[in-house]
């Protein structure tokens, strides 16, 4: 998929502007609070329905306005397409694909797909195991929707798992139904861990070779799925029958202890999985830089991971991507994207003269 034209009219700090963006991709070059992050925000718009920075609709309204207007177009294999997102305060959301209106955001979700790199996601992203497991929850259910629907179930028993543990706890139920409770979140938990796992080993292989591209061999990216008992490695995946009775196990391993705390202390909800660096791990040890790189190579993971299981490839979206990367690795970074459909990157100036020319330049002016 390549995004051809973006217009706003208005959004954010736009009040109207219209864009051309490069078959092969473009590099928007502005000061600081020029928009450019705006823009790529208003392009994932278009391939979420909403703010891919976790903002809500009315904040993206022009402070001076009462709505915003997204527009673009973007080729796939065989066809042109153009998606349009409206807010209002007063009518709401609407969403239009190739000028029918759609009946529900949803729907506007995968027609056009994006993937999204900001360096504050480094720091969130890194830092917080919850975090990780959300980019890895997220990934796969653009991919699979029965994981989605796994996830849906085993969160609804597992809120009710938890209540019954704190009226355990206060003598208000029946000890002898926590077997029940057990089994019925050890299924969903299995299949998650399962799906996880098989993510995970299609994605790993890619995202070592795009950091390969970034350190040129110097040090070697890896993935660690923590969940207490599972294998660190994604070498052998075990069976879906062995993880769900090893599942059961812990959720059995200290009834007292679980009944004190009053939630569930084991399961998919609480596995960690961390990124390393020559096997240490990364969050700990790893330079801003070298942490960017990691997360950049997962980027290109995910795209690599949604085309694979979509048939089309994502547009990456890369913002601010050449701040605390040095001359090297934004070189390396150059020449990864060449494996990239369309690239869209941003910086507050031109980083030199090593852009190649199929990035098309577009400036905001001061
Ligand atoms: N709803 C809004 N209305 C008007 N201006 C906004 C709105 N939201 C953000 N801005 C402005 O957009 C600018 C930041 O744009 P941004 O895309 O982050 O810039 P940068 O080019 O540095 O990435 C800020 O000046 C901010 O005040
Ligand atoms: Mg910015």
């Amino acid at each position: 998929m390549r995004i051809r034209q973006l217009e706003l009219k208005p959004f954010r700090n736009f009040d109207q502007i219209k864009l051309d963006l490069g078959a092969r991709g473009a590099l928007i070059v502005g000061n600081n609070g020029r928009g450019k992050s705006n823009i790529l925000e208003a392009i994932s718009y278009l391939s979420l329905g909403k703010s891919i920075r976790g903002a809500r609709d009315h904040e993206a309204v022009p402070h001076d306005g009462t709505w915003f207007d997204i527009q673009g177009t973007w080729d796939t294999a065989d066809r042109q397409r153009h998606a349009r997102v409206f807010y209002s305060g007063h009518d709401g959301k609407r969403v239009f694909l190739d000028g029918v209106p759609l009946p529900r955001v949803s729907e506007l979700v995968s027609q056009f797909q994006t993937v999204h790199f900001a360096p504050e996601d480094v720091a969130l992203v890194l830092q917080f195991s919850a975090q990780r497991r959300r980019l890895l929850d997220i990934l796969i259910s653009q991919a699979s929707a029965t994981y989605l629907q796994q996830l849906q179930r085993y969160r609804r028993v597992l809120t009710q798992r938890n209540h019954f543990l704190r009226q355990l706890n206060q003598r208000r139920a029946d000890p002898a139904e926590r077997d029940v409770w057990d089994r019925q979140l050890a299924e969903p938990g299995a299949r998650i861990r399962l799906e996880r796992l098989q993510a995970l080993a299609e994605i790993v292989p890619v995202l070592q070779s795009c950091y390969q591209g970034f350190s040129t061999g110097r040090e070697a990216a890896g993935i660690e799925y923590q969940g207490a008992g599972l294998p660190s490695s994604t070498d052998e995946i075990p069976l879906l029958d062995t993880l769900q009775s090893m599942l059961l196990q812990q959720l059995q391993a200290d009834p007292a202890k679980e009944q004190r705390a009053g939630h569930t202390l084991s399961g998919p909800h609480r596995d960690a999985f961390g990124f390393t660096l020559d096997g240490e791990s990364a969050e700990t040890f790893g330079s801003q830089g070298q942490l960017k790189s990691v997360l950049l190579s997962w980027k290109m993971a995910e795209s690599r991971y949604l085309e694979a299981h979509s048939g089309h490839q994502p547009v990456l979206l890369l913002d601010d991507v050449f701040s605390e990367l040095d001359e090297l690795r934004s070189r390396q970074l150059l020449s990864l994207a060449e494996e990239f459909d369309q690239v869209i990157l941003t910086a507050p100036r031109e980083p030199g003269d090593t852009i190649p020319d199929r990035f098309e330049r577009i400036e905001l002016s001061a």
